[in-house]
């Protein structure tokens, strides 16, 4: 009888994992890593108001790291562009992200600048506010970018934020279109009149209200008017727009049409994330083959998972978390 040994099964199963993540599209993150300074509170002070909170604590995050972990812990094929200090906050950053196997290759480590900080206060009722602190994610410049270019070259979806400078996100967003690649931006934080070439080609844009309401110049108070600043954005030339709208769901507006998607009622108690989570699963989805229907339910699940848990990076769902919803 044929036996087969440990070192066998290993082997199978490496080759296993190896076509899978061959059969997925690599996604490239290119952006933000912060190390988040948390204070939970029971209220958000008002201008000129003391309050005790009632805990403060460190949690990796950062818009762009966030995002990257999230596609890699959710078995996505990741890497990552971006910049850190030489400092224990950078060295944490990375090492988490190669913890859930990003290749953290393209993140360089800049001696005598600080890595980039987040000052995050967290309520009763889950929400946050938050106030960053470039650092290093605002050296992340178009020279950066052509330094790794070619792990550009090698990806098939490309991800941004706005905590890095706007110029190196136009800059990678033509690029990445010339190239052929998808382009979603999360255009958090928001920044108000950019000028269309900004939209133009963009594949996916997921603001949520308040970043539609920025980049837009169109108050946001109805859900006419969310689907009036979507349809904005698409006159810009984006292709399409997911605007995320909290615990009530989110609007897909295309040129073909516009589709409500309710979100799942969940107990929130830390949002810091959500929207993080909420693209890199999306991203994620549409590496595997999913459509945009697909993968926009697979992000649902998996940052109605994520505003149950305290942080950033902590609070990100295992695969199978997120199969299960
Ligand atoms: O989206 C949440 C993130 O925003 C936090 O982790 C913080 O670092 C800021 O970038």
């Amino acid at each position: 009888m044929k036996t087969r040994s440990i070192r066998d099964t290993t082997f199978r199963k490496e080759e296993k994992e190896v076509e899978q993540m061959e059969f997925k599209k690599k996604i490239l993150v290119i952006g933000s890593l912060n190390m988040d300074l948390v204070v939970e509170t029971p209220h958000m002070p008002k201008a000129g108001e003391t309050i005790t909170g009632k805990s403060i604590t460190n949690v990796l995050g950062g818009k762009g790291a966030n995002q990257a972990y999230a596609a890699g812990k959710l078995g996505g094929n990741v890497g990552m562009i971006g910049a850190v200090g030489n400092d224990a906050c950078g060295r944490a950053l990375k090492q988490n992200l190669e913890c859930v196997h990003v290749d953290t290759s393209g993140i360089e480590v800049l001696e005598n600048e600080m890595s980039g900080q987040a000052f995050i206060t967290v309520d009763d009722n889950g929400e946050n506010a938050i106030i960053i602190i470039a650092g290093t994610n605002g050296m992340v410049t178009k020279e950066m970018i052509q330094k790794h270019i070619k792990k550009l070259k090698e990806s098939d979806i490309i991800i941004m934020q706005m905590e890095i400078p706007v110029e190196t996100v136009e800059y990678v967003k033509d690029l990445a279109s010339k190239l052929g690649k998808l382009v979603i931006i999360d255009p958090a934080p928001a920044v108000s009149n950019l000028p269309d070439s900004f939209f133009q080609g963009v594949d996916y844009m997921k603001p949520n209200e308040t970043e539609l309401e920025i980049l837009t110049g169109i108050k946001i108070q109805s859900q006419e008017q969310v689907t009036v600043g979507a349809r904005n954005m698409l006159e810009r030339g984006v292709k399409n727009v997911i605007v995320t709208l909290g615990s009530k769901g989110c609007l897909l507006v295309t040129e073909d049409g516009e589709e409500f998607f309710p979100a799942k009622k969940v107990r929130a108690v830390d949002t810091t994330a959500a929207g993080d989570s909420f693209t890199a699963a999306f991203a994620l989805a549409l590496s595997e083959g999913k459509n945009s229907r697909e993968a926009i339910q697979f992000a649902q699940k998996v940052s109605a998972i994520a505003v149950t848990r305290k942080g950033a990076q902590t609070s990100i769902p295992t695969r199978a978390e997120a199969d299960r919803g």
